[in-house]
């Protein structure tokens, strides 16, 4: 009984022993950090955000909420997060962004740093932000931060989330992330970066989101096959391309919206079981659809609209039960739209205006028009390439152009003797020659008789060329007869 007694006692000295030392320690840290935490609210001119910060508090005190959270941890802040209101304004002309972050390494501690919405504006000073060399999650997003991503965030090494959309850097991305070894999310949509996309990046194992999307990056993605854990992949609104990434097999997004992505989708994308949206409209994707990916497990929104994907659809297709959303408008498919996509739970999201299905409850082109375009597609030339291919291209072009030629003054010789033979006879053009003469692609008619052509074939005869040639034959052949 008497230990009973003595007990709650015992608990209740702890507790009050404890609470001091927490006080103390906060008084610490109150007085080692809170004055730059204050400085931090001047030089951000004092956002009503920080109301609650007045001389008598302390800010590690507050209760976290999602505009403000400060946690401190022994002798240092360890977290702040301060979110502004939608719309924020740039700080005014006197704000420095050199001061602001000479104030923040007064903070050493900081393991996540997120300041987003509060107008900052400047260029990231690198050697300063370097000195927060315990940053795990840095999040600068929605502000007016412009000029180039410091190289030295490469020296943050314990990061893992560097988040920085909705600003204004520019230049290139740092080769640098790629030794970021830690790094699980990178995220800068809606920037105006530009240049390639480092192949380092590709060393960056634990990635789980790598988005870019709405900058001004260009050229081919780093193979990140070698990223197994990539979920996310955002690289839509840039100018990127020709060909469909390389990637790991667990990536649950891909969109590729707006670029200038070409070729065919590679065989490998109906085997992403994890794939749950795939945006890959708006870019210049040709070949054959497939229809795989309307039944991959996972699917819930599948977006192909504007390209030129050509193929049968056929009315007995099967879809993944979640599909929530799906867009095949203006592509060159035909056929019967699949019955799974007239289903009630979708059917209102499902867009394939401008096709040519034999469903026309949206509108459609006529059959014939995807028949069209469809060889016209198989006849771009497929991609140039640089060296010895361009010099081949130009021998092959020159002896193109003589066989062409040559043809011509064959069939000029056979037109002749057939006039001759048949003097009020006048001979028309073929209906499908003025076709494929006004479509550019004149090339095709060489080898429409016979069987089509493979890309690589008729990528050796340059279309313009032959368009020169082919029209000009066209004209002189439909001339009246003296
Ligand atoms: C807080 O302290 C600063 C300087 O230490 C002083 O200028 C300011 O008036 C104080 N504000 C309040 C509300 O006491
Ligand atoms: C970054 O901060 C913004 C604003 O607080 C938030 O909406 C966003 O989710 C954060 N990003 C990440 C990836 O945590």
């Amino acid at each position: 009984m008497a230990a009973g007694g003595c007990f709650p006692a015992a608990v209740l000295l702890v507790l009050v022993l404890s609470s001091t030392a927490t006080a103390a320690a906060a008084q610490q840290v109150k007085s080692s950090q809170v004055w730059s935490l204050l400085r931090l609210r001047r030089l951000l001119g004092h956002p009503p955000v920080l109301a609650s910060w007045t001389n008598n508090t302390d800010p590690c005190s507050g209760d976290p909420s999602p505009s403000l959270t400060v946690v401190c941890y022994g002798d240092g802040v360890t977290q702040l997060h301060i979110a502004g209101g939608d719309g924020s304004l740039p700080l005014s002309p006197s704000f420095s962004i050199d001061s602001f972050f000479t104030t923040l390494t007064r903070l050493p501690n900081l393991k996540v740093l997120s300041l987003s919405s509060l107008g900052l504006w400047g260029s990231l000073p690198g050697h300063k932000l370097a000195r927060l060399s315990s940053l795990e999650i840095l999040n600068l997003s929605s502000n007016f931060l412009s000029g180039p991503l410091p190289g030295e965030l490469s020296s943050l090494v314990e990061l893992q989330s560097l988040i920085l959309d909705h600003n204004m850097f520019s230049g290139e991305v740092p080769t640098g992330l790629g030794q970021l070894s830690r790094l699980a999310v990178v995220s800068a949509r809606n920037n105006s970066l530009s240049g390639e996309l480092p192949e380092s990046l590709a060393n960056l194992e634990g990635l789980r989101v790598l988005a870019f999307s709405g900058n001004n990056l260009s050229g081919g993605l780093p193979d990140l096959t070698g990223l197994t854990n990539l979920q996310v992949l955002d690289v839509g609104d840039n100018h990127l391309g020709p060909d469909f990434p390389k990637l790991g097999k667990k990536v649950a997004t891909v969109v590729l919206r707006n670029n200038t992505f070409t070729g065919g989708l590679p065989a490998d994308v109906t085997s992403y079981h994890l794939l749950q949206k795939l945006d890959i409209s708006h870019n210049r994707f040709v070949g054959p659809f497939l229809p795989a990916l309307l039944s991959l497990p996972s699917i819930r929104h599948l977006d192909i609209a504007g390209n030129r994907f050509t193929g049968l659809l056929f009315s007995n297709l099967s879809c993944n039960d979640g599909l929530e959303f799906v867009d095949f408008s203006f592509n060159l498919l035909t056929g019967s739209l699949p019955a799974c996509l007239a289903g009630e739970s979708v059917s209102n999201n499902v867009s394939y205006l401008m096709n040519c299905l034999s469903d026309l409850a949206q509108p459609q082109h006529p059959y014939s028009f995807c028949r069209t375009q469809a060889l016209a597609v198989g006849v771009i030339p497929t991609r140039p390439r640089k060296g010895s291919s361009r010099k081949a291209a130009v021998v092959a072009s020159v002896t193109a152009a003589a066989m062409v030629a040559a043809a011509f003054l064959v069939l000029l010789g056979l037109f002749t003797l057939r006039k001759l033979s048949k003097r009020n006879a006048r001979m028309k053009p073929p209906r499908r020659l003025v076709e494929h003469a006004s479509n550019g692609y004149p090339s095709k008619l060489l080898s429409d008789a016979s069987e089509p052509p493979t890309p690589t074939e008729s990528s050796q005869f340059p279309p313009k060329l032959h368009g020169f040639l082919m029209i000009t034959a066209i004209h002189l052949l439909s001339r009246p007869c003296p």
